[in-house]
Protein backbone atom coordinates (compact mmCIF):
# COMPACT_ATOMS: atom_id res chain seq x y z
CA UNK A 1 0.00 0.00 0.00
CA UNK A 2 1.14 3.44 -0.61
CA UNK A 3 1.39 5.91 1.77
CA UNK A 4 -1.23 8.77 1.81
CA UNK A 5 -0.24 12.63 2.06
CA UNK A 6 -1.41 14.03 4.81
CA UNK A 7 0.51 17.67 4.91
CA UNK A 8 -2.84 19.62 5.74
CA UNK A 9 -2.09 21.42 2.56
CA UNK A 10 -5.34 21.50 -0.05
CA UNK A 11 -5.11 20.87 -3.27
CA UNK A 12 -5.64 22.50 -6.39
CA UNK A 13 -8.73 21.11 -8.30
CA UNK A 14 -8.48 20.23 -11.62
CA UNK A 15 -12.06 21.49 -12.61
CA UNK A 16 -13.86 23.68 -10.46
CA UNK A 17 -16.79 21.12 -9.36
CA UNK A 18 -14.51 18.80 -8.51
CA UNK A 19 -14.55 16.91 -5.18
CA UNK A 20 -11.43 18.14 -3.54
CA UNK A 21 -9.14 15.57 -2.33
CA UNK A 22 -8.71 15.20 1.44
CA UNK A 23 -5.20 16.45 2.58
CA UNK A 24 -5.07 15.07 6.12
CA UNK A 25 -5.31 11.35 7.89
CA UNK A 26 -8.87 10.03 7.99
CA UNK A 27 -7.43 6.48 9.74
CA UNK A 28 -9.78 4.89 12.10
CA UNK A 29 -12.73 7.59 11.55
CA UNK A 30 -16.13 5.93 11.59
CA UNK A 31 -18.47 7.12 9.27
CA UNK A 32 -21.89 4.83 9.34
CA UNK A 33 -25.01 5.17 9.82
CA UNK A 34 -24.30 5.88 13.54
CA UNK A 35 -21.58 8.22 13.46
CA UNK A 36 -19.87 10.48 10.87
CA UNK A 37 -16.61 11.92 12.05
CA UNK A 38 -16.03 14.34 9.01
CA UNK A 39 -19.33 16.32 9.99
CA UNK A 40 -18.15 16.38 13.17
CA UNK A 41 -15.19 18.96 11.72
CA UNK A 42 -16.53 20.20 8.66
CA UNK A 43 -20.21 20.47 9.31
CA UNK A 44 -21.55 24.02 9.98
CA UNK A 45 -21.88 23.56 13.50
CA UNK A 46 -18.43 22.49 13.86
CA UNK A 47 -16.25 24.67 12.06
CA UNK A 48 -15.76 27.26 14.23
CA UNK A 49 -14.17 24.63 16.91
CA UNK A 50 -12.58 22.99 14.34
CA UNK A 51 -11.31 25.59 11.95
CA UNK A 52 -12.32 23.14 8.78
CA UNK A 53 -13.32 24.15 5.58
CA UNK A 54 -17.46 23.70 5.86
CA UNK A 55 -19.17 21.96 3.73
CA UNK A 56 -20.08 23.95 0.86
CA UNK A 57 -23.69 24.89 0.38
CA UNK A 58 -24.16 21.71 -2.09
CA UNK A 59 -24.36 19.47 0.48
CA UNK A 60 -27.50 20.91 2.02
CA UNK A 61 -29.57 20.86 -1.12
CA UNK A 62 -31.71 17.70 -2.71
CA UNK A 63 -31.28 16.18 -5.99
CA UNK A 64 -33.96 19.03 -6.99
CA UNK A 65 -31.68 22.03 -5.72
CA UNK A 66 -34.26 22.71 -2.45
CA UNK A 67 -32.25 23.99 0.11
CA UNK A 68 -32.36 21.48 3.38
CA UNK A 69 -31.61 22.27 6.99
CA UNK A 70 -29.47 19.41 7.80
CA UNK A 71 -26.95 18.14 5.26
CA UNK A 72 -28.51 16.08 2.37
CA UNK A 73 -28.99 11.99 2.64
CA UNK A 74 -26.70 11.68 -0.84
CA UNK A 75 -23.78 13.92 0.66
CA UNK A 76 -23.72 11.71 4.04
CA UNK A 77 -21.00 9.21 2.53
CA UNK A 78 -18.31 12.17 2.40
CA UNK A 79 -16.24 8.96 1.02
CA UNK A 80 -18.34 8.18 -2.09
CA UNK A 81 -16.46 11.82 -3.69
CA UNK A 82 -13.88 12.77 -1.54
CA UNK A 83 -10.41 10.78 -1.52
CA UNK A 84 -7.32 11.05 -0.04
CA UNK A 85 -4.53 11.08 -2.10
CA UNK A 86 -0.75 8.67 -2.64
CA UNK A 87 2.56 10.05 -4.09
CA UNK A 88 2.25 6.64 -5.84
CA UNK A 89 3.26 6.97 -9.70
CA UNK A 90 0.13 7.09 -12.53
CA UNK A 91 -0.69 3.30 -13.14
CA UNK A 92 -1.76 4.49 -16.77
CA UNK A 93 -0.98 7.37 -18.46
CA UNK A 94 -3.41 10.56 -18.11
CA UNK A 95 -4.30 13.04 -20.96
CA UNK A 96 -6.00 15.47 -18.90
CA UNK A 97 -5.36 19.16 -19.92
CA UNK A 98 -6.74 22.17 -16.99
CA UNK A 99 -8.85 24.25 -19.00
CA UNK A 100 -6.28 27.19 -18.43
CA UNK A 101 -4.20 25.79 -20.52
CA UNK A 102 -6.71 25.48 -23.48
CA UNK A 103 -7.85 29.12 -23.22
CA UNK A 104 -6.39 31.86 -25.37
CA UNK A 105 -3.40 33.15 -24.16
CA UNK A 106 -4.21 36.59 -23.03
CA UNK A 107 -7.54 35.04 -21.27
CA UNK A 108 -4.96 32.73 -18.96
CA UNK A 109 -4.49 35.56 -16.13
CA UNK A 110 -8.23 36.83 -15.81
C1 LIG B 1 -10.52 16.82 13.35
C2 LIG B 1 -11.22 17.61 12.37
C3 LIG B 1 -11.47 16.98 10.99
C4 LIG B 1 -12.08 15.77 10.71
C5 LIG B 1 -12.64 14.76 11.69
C6 LIG B 1 -12.12 15.68 9.26
N1 LIG B 1 -11.55 16.80 8.69
FE1 LIG B 1 -11.38 17.19 6.73
N2 LIG B 1 -10.33 18.90 7.12
C7 LIG B 1 -10.07 19.39 8.38
C8 LIG B 1 -9.23 20.57 8.28
C9 LIG B 1 -8.75 21.43 9.44
C10 LIG B 1 -9.00 20.78 6.90
C11 LIG B 1 -8.15 21.87 6.25
C12 LIG B 1 -6.84 21.28 5.72
C13 LIG B 1 -6.09 20.58 6.82
O1 LIG B 1 -5.76 21.22 7.84
O2 LIG B 1 -5.84 19.37 6.68
C14 LIG B 1 -9.70 19.70 6.21
C15 LIG B 1 -9.73 19.55 4.85
C16 LIG B 1 -10.55 18.65 4.17
C17 LIG B 1 -10.78 18.63 2.74
C18 LIG B 1 -10.15 19.57 1.72
C19 LIG B 1 -11.06 20.74 1.41
C20 LIG B 1 -10.52 21.60 0.31
O3 LIG B 1 -11.19 22.60 0.02
O4 LIG B 1 -9.47 21.33 -0.25
C21 LIG B 1 -11.64 17.61 2.49
C22 LIG B 1 -12.19 17.18 1.15
C23 LIG B 1 -11.93 16.97 3.76
N3 LIG B 1 -11.25 17.62 4.76
C24 LIG B 1 -12.76 15.87 3.90
C25 LIG B 1 -12.92 15.16 5.07
C26 LIG B 1 -13.60 13.89 5.17
C27 LIG B 1 -14.25 13.15 4.02
C28 LIG B 1 -13.54 13.50 6.49
C29 LIG B 1 -14.03 12.22 7.12
C30 LIG B 1 -13.53 10.98 6.52
C31 LIG B 1 -12.85 14.57 7.21
N4 LIG B 1 -12.47 15.54 6.31
C32 LIG B 1 -12.65 14.59 8.58
C33 LIG B 1 -10.52 18.85 9.57
C34 LIG B 1 -11.14 17.61 9.72
C1 LIG C 1 -21.91 13.09 -4.17
C2 LIG C 1 -20.54 13.55 -3.96
C3 LIG C 1 -20.17 14.20 -2.63
C4 LIG C 1 -20.39 13.72 -1.35
C5 LIG C 1 -21.09 12.45 -0.94
C6 LIG C 1 -19.78 14.69 -0.46
N1 LIG C 1 -19.20 15.71 -1.18
FE1 LIG C 1 -18.11 17.26 -0.44
N2 LIG C 1 -17.96 18.07 -2.30
C7 LIG C 1 -18.39 17.46 -3.46
C8 LIG C 1 -18.16 18.36 -4.59
C9 LIG C 1 -18.51 18.05 -6.05
C10 LIG C 1 -17.54 19.51 -4.07
C11 LIG C 1 -17.09 20.75 -4.83
C12 LIG C 1 -18.25 21.47 -5.46
C13 LIG C 1 -19.28 21.79 -4.46
O1 LIG C 1 -19.01 22.51 -3.51
O2 LIG C 1 -20.38 21.22 -4.60
C14 LIG C 1 -17.43 19.30 -2.62
C15 LIG C 1 -16.88 20.21 -1.73
C16 LIG C 1 -16.55 19.91 -0.41
C17 LIG C 1 -15.74 20.72 0.47
C18 LIG C 1 -15.11 22.05 0.10
C19 LIG C 1 -16.07 23.14 0.46
C20 LIG C 1 -15.56 24.49 0.05
O3 LIG C 1 -16.39 25.42 0.01
O4 LIG C 1 -14.38 24.64 -0.22
C21 LIG C 1 -15.65 20.07 1.66
C22 LIG C 1 -14.90 20.53 2.90
C23 LIG C 1 -16.43 18.86 1.54
N3 LIG C 1 -16.96 18.78 0.27
C24 LIG C 1 -16.59 17.93 2.56
C25 LIG C 1 -17.50 16.87 2.51
C26 LIG C 1 -17.86 16.04 3.65
C27 LIG C 1 -17.29 16.19 5.05
C28 LIG C 1 -18.79 15.15 3.20
C29 LIG C 1 -19.55 14.11 4.00
C30 LIG C 1 -20.42 14.63 5.06
C31 LIG C 1 -18.97 15.37 1.78
N4 LIG C 1 -18.18 16.44 1.41
C32 LIG C 1 -19.79 14.61 0.93
C33 LIG C 1 -18.98 16.22 -3.57
C34 LIG C 1 -19.40 15.44 -2.50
Amino acid sequence: MQRQITDDVRRRRNYPDQPPLIPHSIEGYALDLNANKCLSCHSRKFTEQSQAPMISVTHYQDRDGNFLGGVSARRYACLACHVPQTAAPPLVENTFTDMDALTVPERRSR
